[in-house]
């Protein structure tokens, strides 16, 4: 074992975890005692003035830690006064994508697609609290019994949701999922073995011909990364509207209209929900409406632009296959108040749709396009669907059917 590696193990133990409140007991007590406004000092001073304290702190104590240790204790003690606690380090991790903290003493991160444990802990669950407090506070929101979730943006994009009990058994959890400096393109999905040439090069075709797609997956299958390279293949010159509830999409095009849902206010009043969106966007003239996600009853009003003149709508839809993604769509049709029979509901859906993109992840972590199939109308009760490419997982090879036709 390195020596980096034992300090590594070290700081996941309880002792160096009591170790490590006991140091911040003690910073905390020095800072109110001495009457130090700490948000005015530079992160530098921060650093000289923690790193002098834990020394002397060490050694007046006799704690038998080691020079690495000391330097963990350090840092550690450092992002617990200025920033997201044991986390800050996952945070500043670049090639961390995704981070969930499930209660004190689980965290994990995802690495290219793959999901790690993370070498950090928390103290406590009030530790958990503090951090998520801290992370939230600068956006006027915060967590507590009465709003025990919160879904929200960092400034840098990222998207950050917390849980607290009573809701959640495991205590408090957060999941943070960082704002990619460069989103995934093109060539990146070629690369990561999501699509083929061959697959790009007919998306990018439909998507230039004004096709209504919708894509769809499971959780963090790549659906928004999906759709917002689909969005970069829009002609520049069309005006284009996108609704989110947290923008993700990043479009270069010079004809944007980006709009976001707003949620409730403490009252619960106020809210500005997607269905408004749709509807508000309608009367802005655009040529397409790219809606993030289909997930309430904002999906009557987006079939019924897809059917009256906005071509070239997108959108992704959270189902595991493409029957149950037009069955989740009658659903929330139907909670969304359509009252209509179920087979002009279907005939709405198949007219309004026209393309549908499976995404799927791989058990290796990968993601990668199951399908692309065209909705060609309703066979009995069913959508009839002609798929275009399939990937096949016994050859792990990307078939293209178009000659099959
Ligand atoms: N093709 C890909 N290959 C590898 N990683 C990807 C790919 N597409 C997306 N990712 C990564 O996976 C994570 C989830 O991506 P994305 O937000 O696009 O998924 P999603 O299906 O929209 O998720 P959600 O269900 O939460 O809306 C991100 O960290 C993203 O960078
Ligand atoms: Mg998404």
């Amino acid at each position: 074992m390195t020596a980096s590696e034992s300090a590594e193990r070290f700081r996941l133990t309880d002792q160096y975890q009591a170790l490590k409140a006991d140091v911040h007991r003690h910073l905390i007590a020095l800072i109110e005692a001495r009457n130090i406004d700490i948000d005015t000092w530079t992160a530098d001073r921060v650093n000289r003035f923690v790193a002098e304290q834990v020394r002397q702190f060490v050694l007046e104590k006799k704690l038998p830690v080691n020079q690495r240790e000391i330097e963990a204790l350090v840092r550690d003690a450092h992002n617990e006064l200025m920033g997201y606690g044991p986390i800050q380090q996952l945070v500043d991790d670049d090639t961390v994508d995704d981070i969930v903290v499930n209660g004190p003493y689980n965290v994990f991160v995802e690495r290219g697609g793959r999901l790690f444990e993370a070498p950090v802990r928390f103290i406590d669950e009030q530790h958990v609290i503090r951090v998520i407090q801290r992370i939230l506070a600068p956006l006027g929101r915060r967590v507590d019994e009465s709003t025990p979730m919160v879904d929200a943006r960092l400034p840098d994009g990222s998207r950050v949701n917390a849980i607290i009990r009573p809701i959640s058994l495991e205590g408090p959890c957060l999941s943070i999922r960082k704002f990619k400096k460069h989103p995934l393109l093109e060539d990146d999905l070629l690369r990561l073995g999501t699509a083929t040439k061959e697959e790009i090069a007919y998306l990018r075709e439909r998507v230039e011909k004004r096709t209504n797609i919708i894509i769809v997956g499971g959780t963090g299958t790549g659906k928004t990364t999906f759709l917002n390279l689909l969005s970069q293949w829009i002609p520049q010159g069309e005006r284009i509207i996108t609704i989110e509830d947290a923008a993700e999409l990043r479009l270069r095009h010079r004809h944007v209209v980006r709009l976001e849902t707003r949620p409730p206010n403490l009252e619960g009043q106020r809210a500005v929900t997607a269905r408004d969106l749709v509807r508000n966007a309608l009367r802005m003239r655009p040529d397409r409406i790219i809606l993030g996600e289909v997930r309430g009853d904002e999906v009557l009003d987006m079939l019924q632009a897809m059917n009256t003149g906005h071509d070239g709508s997108m959108t992704t839809l959270h189902a595991n296959n493409p029957y149950d993604a037009v069955h989740r769509l009658e659903l929330l049709a139907g909670f969304a108040g359509y009252t209509g029979s179920e087979q002009t509901l279907l005939g709405q859906i198949v007219s309004a749709l026209q393309l549908m993109v499976h995404l799927a992840r791989l058990p290796d972590g990968r993601r990668c396009v199951l399908s692309i199939a065209e909705i060609r109308g309703i066979k009995g009760h069913e959508l009839d669907l002609r798929e275009v490419f399939r990937f096949e997982a016994d050859s792990g090879r990307h078939l293209d059917l178009r000659a099959a036709a």
